[in-house]
């Protein structure tokens, strides 16, 4: 598929179709009203006729109209406001566009939506990820009829002083439709498929392909380390655990990594504490933390942007077995502290511990890490937003700032010190769960005892990483959040 950004009359273009905004206003775009006033008032005369009502993303198809020289022009409502049109309307009206332009017989489309809400660098990049999620299958599992789509090239239209800022946003989209594909995929395969090593797997294609620096870590490394948490977790698996340290360095030596630390329990039985069986299926989504750390690590370094970032995996099957964890059972982790682990089930925090001990050593900038960690946090957040943790607030609010640039939100949760009183055990240091009140929360403080030496973040994804029922399929989320935060970072530290 061919993409460019172009500049240019409406009135002067000749692609199979043109796609061109109108409002709930009866007004018409700039774009929409060179064409009218070629074809003589019949955009004008489709409204009034009432063929469509300019509501955010309703869309009407016309054809051949009299000395217009594309084929075909696609209406496409953007709201009420022909002034201001709201972020929210034009990314409906452009997935609306592209979901009409991809059951077309269209070979080639213009879209002239140049009434932005944002820059064209945003703009752009929303329009190749929204093509892209419209187009993304799982490829592998089944014999599926090929689905042949016309549309082969999609120019896009800003104005004369956006077309850098455009450019910019066809590298970025391209580079975040890559990253969140590759999220997607190792989300969706079958934890047969997606085992820890093709998790190791990956990242090392990822390495190759870039020329990474990485680091695997197997069982032996994590004994030496002493990371007794990690591997209570790992043990009840016949499949070997992994911990994956990816280096990509876009800036300068000198300056510290951000790094992204990803959940990677490529299936969550519960263990011991076995989880009922309905809806088990979607607990291969259980290492979607680490599938984002790897869609990010590909799309930086696709994007090339001018920053160090290391993406570390940390990742085993959580399995019952007859020398797997049992509940009461005591471990010890590498920071020392010990745990009891009163339910296996709660098995993401007792490998993310060890390795939040493990990445000091990158003397990070900062640590993110990213989890489908409680199931308590789809109960306080839905699917709409991650919860957000940090032991920093500038941290926190450079992350807020990234959800909201990409549309990709996240909302902030709280860390009181009073929290800790749930996680106290009579036996060792601390326990692994906090009883049911604010679970969400009681996971991120345990989470934050081995954060200490370190700005840190924690993102709970349990209901944003993937959607269940008849859409079920990862959601590439939260890449487009850390690949802005990461984009933001990187200019900054340049100016
Ligand atoms: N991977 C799950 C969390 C989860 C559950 C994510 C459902 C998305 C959907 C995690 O390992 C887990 O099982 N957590 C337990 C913790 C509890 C035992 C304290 C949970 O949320 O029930
Ligand atoms: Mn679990
Ligand atoms: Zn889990």
């Amino acid at each position: 598929m061919e993409f460019s950004i172009k500049t240019g009359a409406a009135e002067k273009q000749s692609y199979s179709t043109a796609v061109v905004g109108i409002f709930e206003n009866g007004k018409l775009s700039a774009a929409a009203k060179a064409l009218d006033s070629q074809c003589n008032g019949l955009i004008k005369a489709a409204i009034t006729d009432g063929d469509i009502t300019g509501k955010a993303g309703s869309t009407l198809l016309l054809r051949h109209l009299p000395n217009v020289a594309c084929q075909r022009v696609l209406l496409v409502g953007l709201g009420a406001d022909s002034k201001a049109v709201e972020a929210k309307d034009w990314l409906e009206a452009m997935r609306a566009a592209l979901k009409t332009l991809l059951d077309l017989g269209s070979t080639d489309a213009a879209m002239f939506l140049t009434e932005l809400p944002e820059d064209a660098e945003w703009a752009v990049s929303q329009t190749l990820v929204t093509l892209a999620d419209l187009r993304y299958r799982l490829e592998g599992f089944k014999k599926q009829p090929e689905v042949k789509v016309a549309l082969n090239a999609l120019h896009l239209f800003v104005g004369k002083k956006a077309v850098e800022d455009g450019e910019a946003g066809l590298k970025l989209g391209q580079a975040l439709a890559a990253g969140m594909s590759l999220t997607k995929d190792l989300g969706n395969q079958p934890s047969n498929y997606c085992t820890p090593t093709h998790l190791a797997n990956t990242a090392q294609a990822i390495a190759d392909d870039y020329k990474l620096d990485i680091e695997v870590l197997e069982r032996a490394d994590m004994e030496k380390l002493g990371m007794g948490s990690l591997l209570s977790v790992a043990k009840g698996s016949i499949e070997p655990p992994k911990l994956v340290s990816l280096h990509y360095r876009g800036g300068n030596k000198k300056d510290k990594p951000v790094v992204l630390v990803g959940k990677g329990i490529t299936f969550d039985s519960g263990g011991i504490s076995l989880k009922p069986g309905e809806g088990m299926d979607e607990m291969k989504y259980d290492m979607l933390g680490a599938g984002t750390v790897l869609g990010v690590m590909k799309a930086v370094a696709e994007a090339g942007l001018p920053i160090n970032v290391t993406g570390v995996v940390v990742t085993c099957e959580n399995m019952p077995a007859g020398n797997a964890s049992k509940p009461g059972d005591i471990v010890t982790t590498m920071s020392g502290q010990t745990i009891e682990i009163l339910n296996t089930d709660a098995e993401g925090r007792l490998i993310l511990c060890d390795t939040l001990t493990y990445v000091a050593k990158f003397e990070p900038a900062a640590v993110i890490d990213i989890a489908t960690l409680t199931g308590a946090c789809i109960i306080a957040l839905g699917h709409v937003n991650t919860g957000l943790y940090a032991n920093d607030d500038a941290l926190a609010n450079d992350l807020l700032a990234a959800a909201q640039e990409a549309r990709d939100w996240a909302w902030r949760m709280p860390l009181n010190p009073e929290y800790d009183e749930q996680l106290k055990s009579n036996f060792a240091d601390i326990a692994n769960i906090g009883g049911r009140p604010a679970g969400s929360v009681t996971a991120a403080m345990f989470l934050q005892r081995f954060a200490k030496d370190y700005t840190w973040a924690h993102l709970d994804i349990a209901g944003t990483g993937w959607k269940s029922g008849a859409a079920k399929g990862a959601t590439g989320r939260p890449v487009p959040l850390l690949v802005s935060f990461l984009k933001n970072r990187s200019k900054r530290k340049k100016s």
